[in-house]
């Protein structure tokens, strides 16, 4: 089958596609032909050997996935050959066909297109963890978004709004702002023209944000600690900045606030019931048109390294996916 073909660490540009055999099926497996494949920030490293978790060479990239399944191996009940589902493979997914565990397998609503289910399942089950789960958003609080036309940002934003936050989004450029107003946010901030610090505490009458969602992580993170409302929730995401910051203790004692971690695939080993529910609302809130997945590029499967490029250089908005 069709691959890209990781044999050393490579920066994106670098990627190459070639032939290998179809990975084998084991009991409690599924077999998956793949329609679309999203690329996530942590395919990004995981191929230049930056991300906490390394494959052995050779291996393929690709961890989210939309398509059919084509063969399920023993035990495995919940799922049979023609669903079309989502899923997820860690590795494997820029290719033809993957392998996956029958439990990171979900049918999708007859509403559902492949590329939109090859970007849906991190993206929003993500926010939602993080929102509902970790930092306990409730209705009449007010959220703060950063990165919020990016992939899990974007979602962030709408789910903050649908579980009734006001929500103050933090992007880039006026387009992405733009985008962020469509999906819910009520204020927008372009935080690198202006000083989002000083614009939260204008917007929340000095107040501050209840919870900040930060994917972004670098300088952010630090201001977001001075504009973070008391008993406020500052929710670690990821650090598209390339900087993992460091958080001072003294600031948490004097605003009564706290930092939350947030590594939404570990719920798959230590409490897969927090995913699985998570899911199922996330799937019926589509299902009911709550949900309006954003796309904003396709690619070719060749075209890896440009798709990766438009996260790198913040071009892409929502989640840019590749097609077979
Ligand atoms: N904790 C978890 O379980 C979990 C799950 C999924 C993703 N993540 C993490 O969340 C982060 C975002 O992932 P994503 O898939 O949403 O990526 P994405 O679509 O590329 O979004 C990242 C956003 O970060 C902003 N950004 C700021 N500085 C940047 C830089 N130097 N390079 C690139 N983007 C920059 C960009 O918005 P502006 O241009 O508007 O600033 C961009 O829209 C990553 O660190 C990822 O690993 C964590």
């Amino acid at each position: 089958m069709k691959a890209v073909i990781v044999n050393e660490w490579v920066k994106p540009d670098e990627l190459v596609i070639g032939e290998m055999a179809a990975p084998e099926l084991g009991a409690g497996q599924v077999r998956i032909r793949i329609r679309a494949a999203s690329i996530n920030f942590a395919d990004i490293l995981i191929v230049q050997g930056l991300y906490q978790e390394k494959p052995p060479f050779p291996f393929i990239p690709g961890g989210e996935v939309g398509g059919d399944v084509i063969e399920v191996g023993a035990g495995v009940r919940h799922i049979k050959a023609g669903d079309r589902v989502a899923a997820l493979c860690g590795t494997g997914g820029f290719a033809e066909e993957v392998v996956c565990d029958a439990m990171t397998v979900v049918p999708i609503p007859d509403s559902m297109d492949y590329v939109t289910a090859a970007g849906f399942v991190i993206a929003y089950g993500t926010s939602h963890v993080g929102l509902a789960h970790r930092a306990k958003l409730q209705a009449g609080e007010t959220l703060l978004v950063h990165g919020a036309a990016g992939g899990v940002g974007l979602t962030a934003v709408e789910l903050g709004k649908l579980m009734g936050a006001t929500v103050i989004a933090t992007a880039s450029s006026a387009e992405k702002l733009a985008l962020t107003r469509e999906y819910g946010a009520t204020h927008t901030i372009n935080y690198k023209e202006e000083d989002f610090r000083t614009r939260v505490k204008e917007i929340t009458g000095n107040k501050g944000a209840d919870v900040i969602y930060d994917p972004v992580g670098g300088d952010v993170f630090d201001q977001s600690l001075r504009c973070i409302a008391w008993e406020g929730r500052l929710l670690v995401v990821g650090f598209a900045s390339g900087r993992i910051p460091k958080a001072p203790a003294n600031l948490m004692l004097v605003k009564n606030c706290s930092i939350v971690g947030l590594y939404w695939g570990a719920y798959a080993r230590n409490n897969p019931q927090v995913l699985l529910g998570s899911l199922q609302q996330l799937m019926a809130w589509f299902d009911e048109g709550k949900l309006k997945p954003h796309v904003s590029q396709t690619y070719a499967l060749e075209e890896v390294g440009a798709a990766m490029d438009s996260l790198l250089t913040r071009k892409s908005m929502g989640k840019v996916v590749l097609t077979m």
